[in-house]
């Protein structure tokens, strides 16, 4: 029989320092994830200087947490994985730089994991079995990207947001609201009371064919409906019911979802995809995983979603992903860099 792999993962991209040990890619052993929503929620986002000291300060308890909880030493783990790519470059070299060290003294090989392809197999955890080829909607605070999924190691994009981020129009929605950060989870829970149908805000499809996203206008269109196209209105947080305010994030949150839906169509579509996998913080959404399902059970797609708490950042995809990297012989050495995009 094989030998097990235990890989320790680590993420540190965003607001979430988080460590996992994950066993042959698909044994979650332990998942820890330090959040500073907190820490940010006075500033309405996240502030790149703050995230960066919190990484430094919940590194190391992070990582050693992890450990324990997995029932690990060292000599248990056969390679550390960390995302180094896209995200905050501050926050990004804070884990880059423990996971380096860790392989240089541990003597493990070191696997460098793209972050959006690490939200791609978040969706994959339970299911590693497929039918291929799969369209991936990964939708988070920063990135909102189709991908054509053949295999864990090569996703193709298909399309990606040219503004904001389907997380990010959510947070600024919120923020317009007066509704606490993180804005998607606050939204999603003010939309329960709304009515979906009070006001038809815009939703941008660009050209016929293009799989590409934009959520700038929805925002701008909330924003003006809120204090008039002037900006001169007063119907600001404090002079909007309660009532107003549900309404508002029930009419936003289905005109984004209804966006996000149409476009995975159109990819499947394109791409003649037997499968639909979501993943990325957004993919936390009640609504957007209900919509999607309706999609699937009507035109045939299976529909894969990663469980809620592997949908915000986690070093568990990390991790898993990692194995595909391992096995493929894939590793980085310690010029490893953190990167903004990728
Ligand atoms: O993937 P993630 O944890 O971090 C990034 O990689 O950006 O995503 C965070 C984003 C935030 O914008 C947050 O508001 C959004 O995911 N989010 C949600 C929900 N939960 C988190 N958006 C809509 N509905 C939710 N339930
Ligand atoms: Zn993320």
């Amino acid at each position: 029989m094989e030998n097990v792999i235990n890989i320790l993962g680590i993420e540190t991209s965003c607001d979430e320092t988080a460590a996992a040990v994950v066993a042959d890619g698909g044994i979650i052993k332990s998942s820890v994830v330090a959040s500073q929503s907190g820490l940010h929620a006075q500033y309405g986002g996240v502030v790149p200087e703050i995230a960066s000291r919190a990484h430094i300060e919940n590194i190391y308890p992070v990582i050693s947490e992890a450990l324990q909880k997995a029932d690990c030493t060292k000599d248990d783990i056969d390679a550390v994985a960390v995302a180094n790519q896209p995200g905050l470059t501050v926050a990004l070299v804070v884990g880059v730089t423990a996971a380096k060290t860790l392989s240089m003294t541990w003597q493990k090989p070191l696997i460098a994991i793209n972050h959006l392809h690490a939200h791609m197999q978040s969706a994959l955890l339970g299911n590693p079995d497929i039918e291929l080829p799969a369209v991936a909607l990964i939708v988070s605070g920063g990135h909102t990207s189709l991908y054509d999924y053949h295999s864990p190691l090569e996703p193709k994009l298909l399309g990606c947001t040219i503004d904001d981020a389907a997380g990010e129009a959510f947070d600024k929605v919120a923020m317009i609201l007066g509704l606490p950060y993180p804005g998607g989870p606050s939204i999603e829970k003010a939309a329960k009371d709304g009515n979906p149908k009070a006001f038809d805000f815009p939703r941008t499809m660009l050209d016929k064919n293009s799989l590409d996203f934009s959520f700038s206008g929805i925002k701008t269109a909330v924003l003006y409906h809120c204090r008039g196209q002037d900006m001169k209105g007063d119907n600001t947080t404090g002079s909007m019911s309660k009532q107003q305010i549900a309404d508002i994030a029930a009419s936003f949150q289905k005109a984004v979802v209804d966006v996000l839906v149409k476009k995975t169509k159109r990819a499947a579509e394109q791409t003649d995809a037997k499968t639909i996998l979501l993943g990325g913080g957004v993919a936390a959404n009640s609504l957007l995983r209900a919509e999607l399902q309706k999609l699937c059970d009507h035109s045939n797609y299976e529909l894969l979603i990663a469980e809620k708490r592997y949908c915000t950042d986690n070093a568990v995809m990390v991790a898993s992903l990692a194995y595909h990297k391992f096995k493929a012989g894939l590793f980085a050495n310690l010029s490893l860099e953190s990167k903004a995009n990728g």
